[in-house]
């Protein structure tokens, strides 16, 4: 196989050399740059905290999600940072706009805290959530998206996909789900909590109204920085989920999306502000063509992977 030498790009990780870090899916690795790009920020905060939090800190999140939204196809207004994926479907699910009786599509391959989350708000809110069997190994497309719609009922209101999985690390068709799903008149909710920095990401051709990504995954932002997008035409029923300055603003922005999701009282927020320095470590380091070489790395291991854990190679 093709080696490629990266020796200085390893250099400028902080991961103890003894260790072979092979997870960036749970926690990405943040290389030094953009660790010393959180380390200025913190030090801008403490050395005028009042500035910082009230005024500069909110001109640095506009240029960090200006940014960002470049680089997923979305307007900047659209999305704001969360602190993880969690967060950010929790501010969705106890915001959804439904009613007893009412089902939310999802699969049986979803992360387990999205699933508590969607539990808790069905056994409160008496929303049936849908756990669709689907077949494994999966096949094709359309055998996948054959075996979701199963799920479908005249009372299912929207549905709930990850565009990759957790554990099974499977790439959902996710676009030609939303699709679907939008002729049906339902609300289409992605988890694409692994995609950014991972594969290419167009929210302006992706018909999800709802999107949660994580950037401190593949992007290599340090930890706590996360994204959601909420559509325009969605924004005015997605309640704050902690109540600050921002609600019931004494001096409004324009947009009551960024009051209420942006305003909540006192935060760290640097490790939001370290997304554009990590989209350029990305285009610095030729990030598309990293991917592409760790992508043959796994493909030409899995089966070593497989016979050193004892798993089964037919899973595959
Ligand atoms: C599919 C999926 N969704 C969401 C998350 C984010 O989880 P958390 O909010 O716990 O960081 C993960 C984390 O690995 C994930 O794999």
């Amino acid at each position: 196989m093709k080696q490629i030498n990266n020796k200085d790009l390893s250099s400028q990780f902080l991961i103890r050399p003894d260790i072979t870090f092979l997870n960036f899916g749970s926690f990405g690795a943040c290389p030094k740059p953009i660790f010393e790009d959180l380390q200025k920020w913190q030090l801008e905060l403490e050395a005028e905290p009042v500035q910082f939090m009230t005024n500069d800190g909110f001109k640095y999140l506009q240029q960090s999600r200006e940014a960002l939204s470049q680089y997923i196809k979305c307007h900047a207004d659209d999305i704001v940072y969360t602190p993880n994926p969690s967060y950010a479907m929790s501010i969705i699910i106890k915001s959804l706009p439904l009613k007893s009786g009412d089902e939310v599509l999802t699969t049986d391959l979803e992360y387990g805290a999205m699933d508590k989350a969607l539990n808790f708000y069905s056994k409160q809110s008496g929303v049936k959530y849908v756990r669709q069997a689907i077949q494994l190994p999966l096949t094709t497309k359309e055998a996948f998206i054959a075996d979701f719609f199963k799920g479908l009922t005249p009372h299912t209101k929207a549905i709930f996909i990850s565009q990759i999985t957790s554990s099974t690390a499977l790439i959902l068709p996710v676009k030609e789900i939303c699709e679907m799903a939008k002729e049906k008149g339902l609300l289409t909710i992605v988890d694409g909590a692994h995609v950014p920095g991972h594969i290419p990401l167009n929210l302006s051709e992706l018909q999800a109204d709802i999107y949660t990504g994580a950037c401190h995954k593949w992007m290599m932002t340090p930890k706590g920085c996360s994204f959601l997008y909420v559509k325009k035409e969605h924004q005015h029923w997605v309640d704050p989920l902690i109540i600050s300055w921002g609600y019931d603003s004494a001096m409004p922005s324009h947009s009551q999306f960024l009051d209420y999701h942006q305003l909540q009282g006192t935060r760290d927020f640097t490790a939001f502000l370290t997304v554009p320095k990590a989209l350029e470590f990305m285009n610095a380091n030729n990030w598309n063509m990293q991917a592409a070489h760790c992508r043959r790395l796994v493909q030409y291991n899995a089966l070593r992977f497989c016979d050193l854990l004892e798993l089964n190679r037919y899973a595959l």
